[in-house]
């Protein structure tokens, strides 16, 4: 099962997606996560993409996609993935479609989670990540057991750079201009499945599978 996550920053695509790939034994593709990962490692593509990412701007397109091409050849994708934060630029859509016409491969479904802007900046300021196990938790919503501390391996969370009132901003305002015109490129192939993504976060789970119940494997 290929799955791509669309959604807006903060939309939840990270947290339903770590509970889909487990469930599904699908591997999380996220391009963030993978340029957060560059960035730590002070590699030239981290350096490259970091004053785009604390700006709030997309990476350009041809770096994406030389790291999309390298990573779907690695073997853990085989059995099935779920693309989270990417494609989010038509030019980067085309060059998928390409990529996967050679590797013989195709999307099954496009996720689009729905949540207004006005809950946008109050889920991504108080967001926090694991920066070991990239578990994302919620303060208010989704808290980790102990303050400060992932549940899993209990490394101190952090709040990414880019989540704040300015950038947040700025990153709604990229999404509407570059991202959303490929949901229109996925629904001309009937792909798409829109969710609204505010509410319970089991409740938002449940529809999920409930659409991919569905689908064949
Ligand atoms: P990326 O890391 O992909 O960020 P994003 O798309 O902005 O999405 P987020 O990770 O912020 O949000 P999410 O939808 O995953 O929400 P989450 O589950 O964490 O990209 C970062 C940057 O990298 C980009 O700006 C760009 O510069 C660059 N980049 C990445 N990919 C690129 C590409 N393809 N091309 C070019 N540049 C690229 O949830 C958010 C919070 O809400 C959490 O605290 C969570 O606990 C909480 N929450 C979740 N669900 C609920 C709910 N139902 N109710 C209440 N709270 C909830």
């Amino acid at each position: 099962m290929n799955l791509i996550f669309l959604g807006p920053p903060g939309a939840g695509k990270g947290t339903q997606a770590q509970r889909i790939c487990w469930e599904y034994s699908i591997t999380q593709l996220s391009t963030g996560d993978l340029l957060r990962a560059h960035i730590s490692k002070g590699t030239n593509l981290g350096k490259e993409a970091e004053g785009y990412i604390n700006s709030g701007n997309l990476v350009p397109d041809e770096l994406i996609i030389a790291l999309i091409k390298e990573e779907l050849l690695l073997p853990q994708y085989k059995s099935g993935y779920l693309l989270d934060g990417f494609p989010r630029t038509v030019p980067q859509a085309i060059a998928l479609d390409k990529l996967l016409e050679e590797l013989q491969q195709s999307i099954d479904l496009v996720l689009v989670l729905e949540v207004p802007d006005e809950d946008i900046v109050e889920r991504l300021t108080a967001r926090r990540t694991c920066p070991t196990c990239g578990k994302v938790y919620h303060l208010v919503f989704n808290p980790p057991l102990s303050e400060g501390r992932c549940d899993l391996d209990g490394s101190e969370l952090f709040l990414r750079k880019d989540d704040n009132e300015e950038t947040v901003t700025k990153r709604l305002k990229v999404y509407k201009e570059q991202t959303m015109p490929i949901i229109n490129y996925y629904q001309q192939k009937d792909l798409v499945q829109t969710i609204n993504g505010v509410g319970r976060l089991e409740q938002i789970y449940k529809n999920i599978k409930n659409i991919l119940k569905n689908l064949k494997k």
